[in-house]
């Protein structure tokens, strides 16, 4: 989707000039990117709580339905988990428009049964990181009623405000307009406000000192309960030139690169990181990560004392097409040659110094083995099972997304009233607007929407898979007859205990986590082979990207050792060459 694209083409492709050579990559100099922290080890699963457990029949998860599965959280062995936002919200955006930081949103449940989580999570070695939202509001957070009620109010420059005599102000793109427009008109003071998302999520303004130490506050308050970090929602944007200069033609293509760039955004964080994140033993990752890895290197460069990790857009980039009004997932998939560059590059970006984050999907992707790998019968448990490989044999920390270990697919999205997500529904109401082909754009977006990733969590085969015993406030995806926990908990090679296993394993040897990567076999379309090397231990990574059975040559010098650390078919036909299955995943010792 048009509006999205720019968030998801992060970044221009460049290309990598050259890999090192083996023996290169075997004697580098350990760098401070293999530094020991927790948050380097630690396996992060992404919970969206609207859509993982209901315990009260509204048909919207919560708090206490989370609690429930505390016990199916420990049993996946993961060190960390990530909640897409819990506070008071009116829900434009699912959460991500707050109207009080520090309260609880009714639906969720209250503060009492957020303590009962943290400390259910904390009593089985589980951390929690939160979501911070803070380069926008809520239109009914306080500081927005106040701010708008008067130009002289003291609230007014909580936010950005452009006076309407002085002319419109400069174009600015907004991701979720109705009519892509980021300035809305308000009468009330005869002024502009700016929003990059909805008209429902006005802009913050960081250049007043009284809003940072807001930020600040509220951060402190959630650290002082015992949470664990923050997940920092669309933070390179926060900082503006508030001079707001024009943006060359075309600019709204690349969004990242002109909302990134604000000016004193290193300034703020190293003022956040003085006055509160160095005072506790937390984990920071922004979303978004700048332009280029030389933009992301400032964010976590540990010298610069500013956060600990930034995730990147350019993977969520590949594969998709642009048409003129709106871009879409193309339907014919993706390139693989694309994709082994582009997360090779990133992981060269962090080989020396800094840490980055591996994901394939989240709550604003469709579903990982949809898009990523072969959701149809045949292939669906291979292929989820390779791309779970492929996110915990990587090096930066895995944020890995609820639902994808039971290789839950995209769902079936017919009209506009299937779809919940604001971005959906505003971009239809946009092209209604302009007369464009609404049968196409309806059926692109069944494969592209964010509404894919967030239908209900799958637990069993009872009524709306367990989700809710009422209607759920978006459809439960049909397939969870046969796709769900409680089938995959007896099958010992279902996905869910791959992913167990997977886990494990990760936790079990650092090489996965601190070693060395190497591309192998640049060229190969359809496989994605790499080493791992930390020490004198070198783990070797291959993985058949395609529908296909493939045979895939060793490079010479390279031997395996013994049999398979993970393999996600029985057995494994080796010699000189592999015999790889359609999407088998190996994960193997080398002498
Ligand atoms: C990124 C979040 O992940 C997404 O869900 C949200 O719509 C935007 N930021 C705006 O907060
Ligand atoms: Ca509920």
């Amino acid at each position: 989707m048009k509006r999205c694209l720019p968030l998801l083409l992060a970044l221009a492709l460049e290309l990598l000039a050259c890999l090192p050579s083996v023996a290169q990559q075997a004697t580098a100099v350990v760098g401070g990117a293999n530094k020991p922290e927790w948050w380097k080890e630690t396996i992060v699963y992404q919970i969206y709580p609207r859509s993982f457990q209901d315990s009260n029949g509204d048909g919207v998860g919560d708090l206490k339905g989370i609690i429930s599965r505390l016990d199916y959280l420990k049993s996946l062995g993961v060190g960390t988990v990530w909640l897409n936002p819990i506070y008071a919200s009116p829900n434009d955006d699912n959460g991500y428009d707050i109207s009080d930081y520090r309260q609880i949103m009714p639906e969720f449940g209250t503060m009492k049964d957020f303590d009962a989580l943290l400390k259910g999570m904390h009593d089985r070695g589980i951390k929690l990181v939160m979501d911070l939202v803070v380069n926008h509001s809520s239109d009914e957070h306080q500081w927005f009623k106040q701010s708008r009620s008067s130009r002289t109010n003291p609230y007014r420059n909580y936010y950005h405000w452009w006076p309407a005599e002085k002319g419109k102000p400069t174009p600015r793109y907004s991701l979720f307009d109705v009519d892509n427009n980021a300035w809305k008109y308000d009468s009330l003071t005869n002024a502009y406000y700016l929003h990059y998302f909805s008209r429902k999520q006005p802009d913050l303004n960081w250049e007043n000192p009284k809003l940072r130490q807001e930020v600040y506050s509220i951060m402190r308050f959630w650290l002082d309960k015992g949470i664990d970090g923050f997940r920092m929602d669309a933070f390179q944007y926060v900082a503006k030139d508030t001079t707001f200069p024009a943006f060359p033609a075309g600019y709204e293509q690349d969004i990242v690169r002109y909302y990134s760039s604000g000016p004193h955004l290193h300034d703020y964080i190293q003022e956040m990181n003085r006055e509160v994140i160095s005072k506790y033993n937390v984990v920071t990752i922004s979303e978004g990560a700048g332009a280029s890895p030389e933009d992301a290197m400032k964010f976590v460069d540990p010298a610069r004392h500013e956060l600990n990790m930034a995730y990147h857009f350019e993977g969520m980039g590949i594969g998709y097409k642009h048409d003129k009004d709106y871009d879409y997932l193309d339907p014919q998939g993706y390139n693989l040659l694309e994709f082994k560059k582009v997360y090779t590059r990133w992981d060269k970006a962090f080989a020396e110094k800094g840490w980055g984050t591996i994901y394939l999907g989240n709550h604003d992707q469709v579903r990982m083995v949809s898009r990523w790998g072969d959701d149809r019968p045949a292939f669906r448990a291979p292929s989820s099972k390779l791309l779970t490989t492929f996110l915990l044999t990587m090096r930066g920390t895995p944020f890995y997304y609820a639902g994808d270990e039971l290789g839950m697919t995209n769902s079936v999205f017919k009209s506009i009233t299937d779809f919940r997500d604001v971005a959906a529904r505003n971009q239809y109401q946009h092209l209604q607007q302009i007369g464009a082909d609404l049968p196409t754009f309806l059926t692109r977006l069944a494969k592209s929407s964010r509404d894919n990733g967030r239908t209900p969590f799958q637990w069993d085969a009872t009524a709306n898979a367990g989700f809710t015993t009422g209607t759920p406030w978006i459809g439960t995806n049909p397939n969870y007859l046969t796709i769900n926990k409680l089938q995959e908990d007896k099958d010992p090679n279902s996905i869910l205990n791959y992913f167990r296993k997977a886990v494990a394993l990760r936790r079990q040897h650092k090489v996965l986590v601190y070693g060395q990567y190497q591309l192998l076999d640049e060229a190969n379309p359809h496989i994605y082979a790499y080493m791992r090397t930390l020490g004198k231990e070198r783990v070797l990574v291959v993985l058949n990207f395609s529908s296909d059975k493939r045979t895939w040559s060793l490079p010479t010098g390279l031997k395996p050792a013994g049999q398979p650390w993970l393999n996600n078919y029985p057995t494994l036909q080796a010699g000189s060459a592999f015999a790889l299955q359609p999407w088998q995943a190996v994960v193997i010792g080398l002498q």
